[in-house]
């Protein structure tokens, strides 16, 4: 059966249009830890950055095409030489580049920000992917706004790039307006009418204004595309992009509705969506499907006596399937330092003893002033060990770190995740562990802190 699936291109764009999402920027060494993290989870394309945007935009799109080998690395352009130049620059040392070109072809936008005819949308359109692929045999063309473009003048201007060379058609709805049943049509129009169709890849990207991001892009799926692009916790401009972790799960869900296949290890979704969540300091949605600390929890008593039974009976899948860990302690002023130190091992930390001390002791005063300690200020008091007395915030006092110290915060060094016998966090991080005889003293302590 799974033989019969057809296989879907995931194209993860958190790097570029999620990064541009308010709150979400990220530093080059950010990037390149999260982008080693997207390799593990299995995607097919990884969408680095927009290089002629900023230096520091450049130089992660050039890291990650250094260091990130099995993905494609794609960085976007404008449909302009230098743009596409710059990308290039930033590729050319990637195992597997791919520029991503990209023009605006509705009315709205021709008139009234690119000031230009339809007639040199299409010649600016087919300059721009002919030298886009004098650098590189794999590139993927965007008509921006392409939702609320005329089909007519879409199809032109994909007919000339397709005989320029591009090899990805994006269908982009860039402002979040289309509905399912209107995307498969215009998914549908373009295979019935563009010259060369069945020599490219239709690919969808969907913008989340109306909350229908992810069911325009399975309706585009379902109408013949075979990219998808979308963002871990489905971050991105303005109300985001198709959430990465909600069509996956969806096609693994739901095959008899949705019979495709992807290289994604769902195992990994959880850990991708915590790092990034840790990264930006934006927290997920609690209700978030998939990713929300509430997705697998049960509250009405009924619910929990079925769950309890059998968790079919309120469960499609299991915590499990997504990496979400079994069973999930909730911390509070009871929970002792053994608890405490698994919950910092499942968000990407190990501490040596003293330092778990430090973080224990704050721990309990924070636990003192509110019912539950979630992973946010767990996270936030973690990672006050790095500043300096003083800096911390209302809620947390600050952790005078000890001499010894050893906070192994997570280092890009994907590598060493798959040393033989080696022990990884939720990230794929080698954990440092104690020595054992320095395990042996403190164990006598443990009483101090109630483990
Ligand atoms: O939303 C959009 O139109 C885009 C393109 C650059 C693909 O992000
Ligand atoms: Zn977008």
């Amino acid at each position: 059966m799974s033989s019969e699936r057809a296989r879907i291109t995931i194209f993860d764009t958190t790097l570029r249009d999620g990064e541009q999402s308010p709150g979400c920027s990220m530093n080059q060494q950010e990037k390149v830890r999260l982008a080693h993290q997207l390799d593990r989870l299995g995607v097919d394309v990884i969408e680095a950055g927009f290089p002629i945007a900023s230096d520091g935009d450049f130089e992660s799109v050039k890291a990650i095409a250094e260091v990130v080998r099995r993905p494609i690395i794609a960085g976007l352009a404008r449909a302009c030489s230098a743009d596409i130049e710059r990308a290039w620059e930033a590729l050319r040392l990637a195992q597997r580049p791919r520029i991503h070109v990209f023009l605006a072809t509705s009315d709205i936008h021709l008139q009234y920000k690119l000031r230009m005819t339809r007639d040199q949308c299409v010649a600016q359109a087919r300059e721009a992917i002919q030298l886009a692929k004098s650098f590189c045999d794999d590139v993927e063309f965007s008509p921006e706004d392409a939702t609320r473009t005329d089909p007519d003048f879409l199809c032109r201007v994909l007919d000339a790039v397709v005989e320029a060379g591009a090899t990805t058609l994006n269908i982009p709805d860039t402002v979040g307006y289309t509905v399912p049943s209107e995307f498969a049509e215009l998914i549908a129009t373009i295979r019935r009418r563009v010259r060369e169709i069945e020599k490219v890849t239709i690919s969808a990207h969907c913008h989340n204004d109306l909350g229908m991001a992810v069911a325009n892009a399975l309706a585009a799926v379902s109408a013949g595309a075979r990219q998808v692009e979308c963002t871990i916790n489905g971050i991105g401009e303005r109300a985001g992009n198709a959430s990465l972790e909600e069509i996956v799960m969806a096609m693994r869900v739901r095959p008899d509705r949705y019979p495709y296949e992807t290289g994604i290890a769902s195992e990994q979704i959880f850990a991708a969506s915590q790092m990034l969540s840790e990264i930006t300091g934006v927290p997920v949605q609690p209700n978030k499907a998939i990713t929300g600390r509430n997705a697998f929890a049960h509250e009405a008593g009924i619910h929990q006596d079925g769950v309890l039974k059998n968790p079919l009976t309120y469960e499609i899948m299991t915590p499990k399937s997504v990496g979400v860990p079994d069973s999930k302690l909730v911390l509070g002023k009871h929970s002792g330092r053994h608890a405490l130190s698994i919950r910092c091992e499942q968000l990407g930390y190990q501490f040596d003893r003293r330092v778990l001390d430090d973080v224990y002791r704050r721990f309990v005063r924070l636990a003192d002033k509110i019912k539950h300690v979630e992973d946010h200020h767990l996270l936030e008091l973690i990672r006050d060990t790095h500043k300096p007395t003083g800096s911390a915030t209302p809620l947390i006092e600050p952790i005078i770190p000890s001499q010894e110290a050893v906070v192994n915060a997570p280092a890009p060094e994907p590598e060493r995740a798959f040393a033989a016998g080696a022990q990884t966090n939720p990230f794929g991080v080698p954990l440092r562990v104690a020595s054992e005889s320095h395990h042996e003293q403190t164990q006598q302590e443990d009483y101090l802190w109630g483990v």
